[in-house]
């Protein structure tokens, strides 16, 4: 980051892609415009992405800090600042501040079994999650992926989940809530799968990501099956402004989102005021 948090430092939108059959989904591949300007995150961190005269939004990055060449953002299309992005095209110039926030505990991980729990568009950081566990393959035991989306065309990064499901070191169930022509995988609602294919609690950490609703069937779930809420880990997504912990846009009780999250565990969030 800049000596000035507040500057953005200019990246070139390198690739787009749109990730799902509404459109509403799309993925930008970005680069530095100043290779010095490259900067280690790990995953779980998130960004703010500026365009001049539209805003300042975060975005948790998608990418793994193992894919060096590229920065991946996937933006749901919302509102102002996301509608900006959505209009991009590749070549084109934008802001981004960051790396900011905490990451996933990728350290604690070492040597136990993980369980990434995602639904809908808010696998993005799990993807990086999941990039980053491959790239270490062998510091982790074994690594489960379950997730889910309403429909097929709603689940982000298809290619690269056809290509996960070869590998014969890691478990994949990917599930959509209903029956869908040419759908040859699961059917049912993330919750229920987890019941069925979740693994032994026993040295496993789960990182749990998707719609409120999602996590309040699954966090249920876990606790059935013996996780413990210390070993269940989410990220939140609040409001922000400074992304750096000044304005107070993100607080929940004694916690700014921003810099002391956006990933906390189950234990932590059951601390605060305001929980799922
Ligand atoms: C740490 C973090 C990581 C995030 N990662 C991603 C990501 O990877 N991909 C992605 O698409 N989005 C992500 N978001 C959400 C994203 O920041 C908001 O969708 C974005 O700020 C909306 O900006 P806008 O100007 O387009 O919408 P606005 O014009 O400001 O608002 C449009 C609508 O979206 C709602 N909204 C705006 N911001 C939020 C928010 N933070 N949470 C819930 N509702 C909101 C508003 O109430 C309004 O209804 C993340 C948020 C946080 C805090
Ligand atoms: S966004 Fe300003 S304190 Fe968190």
């Amino acid at each position: 980051m800049k000596d000035n948090c507040y500057i953005p430092i200019p990246v070139k939108v390198a690739r787009i892609r749109t990730e799902s059959d509404d459109r509403t989904l799309r993925s930008f591949d970005l680069s530095f415009c100043d290779e010095r300007e490259a900067f280690d995150f790990m995953p779980g961190q998130f960004c703010q992405l500026s365009i001049l005269g539209k805003g300042e939004a975060p975005f948790g990055i998608a990418s793994s800090p193992s894919e060096r060449e590229f920065l991946r953002f996937t933006v749901n299309r919302v509102g102002l600042v996301t509608t900006a992005l959505h209009y991009l095209e590749e070549g084109e110039i934008i802001g981004l501040r960051g790396p900011l926030g905490n990451h996933y505990p990728v350290e604690k991980f070492q040597g136990m079994n993980v369980v990434i729990i995602g639904g809908g568009f808010a696998f993005t950081t799990l993807r990086a999650l999941a990039v980053y566990l491959f790239a270490h393959r062998q510091d982790y035991n074994n690594i489960t992926i379950i997730y889910g989306a309403r429909r097929p065309g709603l689940l982000l990064y298809q290619d690269e989940l056809a290509e996960w499901e070869k590998k014969d070191d890691i478990q994949m169930h990917l599930t959509v809530d209903k029956e869908f022509p040419g759908w040859n995988r699961r059917i049912g609602f993330v919750p229920t799968v987890t019941k069925e294919v979740a693994p032994s609690p026993k040295d496993t950490w789960a990182v749990v990501c998707g719609p409120p609703v999602m996590i309040k069937f699954t966090l249920p779930v876990l606790f059935e099956l013996g996780f413990p809420a210390e070993r269940i880990y989410t990220s939140l997504e609040r409001r922000m402004k400074c992304g750096v912990g000044k304005c107070g846009r993100c607080n929940i009780g004694p916690k700014y989102v921003c810099v002391d999250g956006p990933v906390f565990s189950y234990a932590d969030l059951q601390r605060l005021p305001e929980h799922y």
